[in-house]
């Protein structure tokens, strides 16, 4: 029965092609997309940025390192964010909390400014900003799968320029719309990208290939459970070739199976296997706690992990309307490359 209903959804709307002038569009995309691009000083800056921060750690902790993650480091940042950077070092029975409040003393008596520990929060950071760069900072303590996850996206995005291409362009849209807001209930830059890689992994041909799925060339052995995947990437670079859609084509799909094509009801997207799970299998079909599973992304390394759980019976509304919204502007308007990131 569900099955049924769900591939007659996927179906319905199978006649509508997109518009003509596809290429057009394409142009202005590829043009918003290079705008976007960082340029080499800021990422020179940011290295020395954390060179200097470590230079300073290693004052208390010799042995203490700091890794670049999230946008800054996963390609998919750009220019003038601000940089997440996670601090390794071993464990020796502190408390997150003691450690962060002690990293706060230091960068506080170094002149870094506005800086503030926020130990209560679901990832306990310390913030800053760097008078020098005016480079703002966020340090997290012993996040290691969030450096894996920053590699795994990092790999993906060497396969075919247009998941970058594509992923700047959502998130630009995103943040246009007020739509990249977890506190408000809306999707993290995270979940977005993860949502862009299924759906180049789901075309036909595929743009992009299940890494997880193939001989794990890459392993990290995080509290005794294994995390790997094919990290070769340099050997799949003409994998997507085979398909030709233009990233103005792709982008309107993209919002097109947001809007009218996902299954909400009954699926969940799974960049590590590159297809849907049922939310049965996967028994996120009611709301346990905060988790609410109105909209579902499995993270690809904590499988128990929704991405989607931020989302509320009020914000699915809203994010459900600007899928929609971009879809039906992509369709229709005359000069979509304005409309679809007219503030909101
Ligand atoms: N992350 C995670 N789990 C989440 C959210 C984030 O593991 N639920 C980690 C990921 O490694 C991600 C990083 O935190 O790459 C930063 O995520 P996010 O804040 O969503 O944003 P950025 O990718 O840094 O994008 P931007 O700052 O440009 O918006
Ligand atoms: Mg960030």
């Amino acid at each position: 029965g569900l099955q049924v209903s769900s591939q007659r959804m996927r179906n319905r709307r199978k006649e509508i092609a997109c518009r003509g002038d596809i290429e057009r569009l394409t142009h202005c995309f590829l043009s918003i997309y290079e705008s976007l691009i960082p340029p080499d000083e800021e990422k020179e800056k940011q290295k020395q940025l954390l060179a200097s921060l470590e230079k300073l750690v290693n004052k208390e902790w010799p042995r203490a390192q700091l890794f670049l993650y999230g946008s800054c480091a996963n390609t998919f940042g750009v220019s003038n964010s601000d940089i997440d950077v996670c601090m390794t070092l071993d464990d020796d029975g502190t408390s997150k909390s003691d450690i962060l409040l002690k990293l706060a003393e230091i960068l506080e008596s170094d002149n870094l400014q506005n800086v503030q520990a926020l130990t209560r929060a679901r990832v306990p950071i310390v913030k800053l900003m760097d008078p020098v760069t005016k480079i703002s900072c966020d340090i997290c303590i012993n996040n290691v799968l969030a450096l894996v996850n920053t590699k795994l996206l990092r790999d993906y995005a060497q396969i075919d320029v247009r998941l970058r291409q594509l992923a700047f362009i959502v998130k630009y849209w995103a943040k246009s719309r007020g739509v990249n807001e977890t506190y408000h209930g809306t999707l993290s830059s995270y979940a977005y990208v993860l949502m862009c890689i299924h759906f180049l992994q789901s075309r036909r041909p595929a743009i992009l290939p299940c890494l997880q799925g193939m001989k794990a060339t890459y392993v990290v052995k995080i509290d005794n459970v294994d995390y790997g995947y094919f990290d070769k990437v340099e050997e799949l670079r003409d994998f997507g070739a085979v398909n030709n859609e233009s990233i103005g084509f792709l982008l309107w799909a993209f919002f097109d199976y947001w809007a009218y094509c996902h299954d909400y009801a009954n699926d969940v997207i799974s960049v590590r296997t590159a297809g849907i799970i049922s939310k049965r299998e996967k028994d996120w079909t009611r709301r346990i706690g905060n988790d609410r599973h109105l909209i579902c992304i499995e993270d690809p390394f904590e499988v128990n992990h929704d991405l989607g759980r931020v989302v509320d019976k009020y914000s699915i509304k809203i994010l459900r309307e600007e899928f929609e919204r971009a879809a039906d502007v992509l369709q229709y308007d005359p000069n979509p490359s304005v409309k679809l990131f007219e503030p909101y």
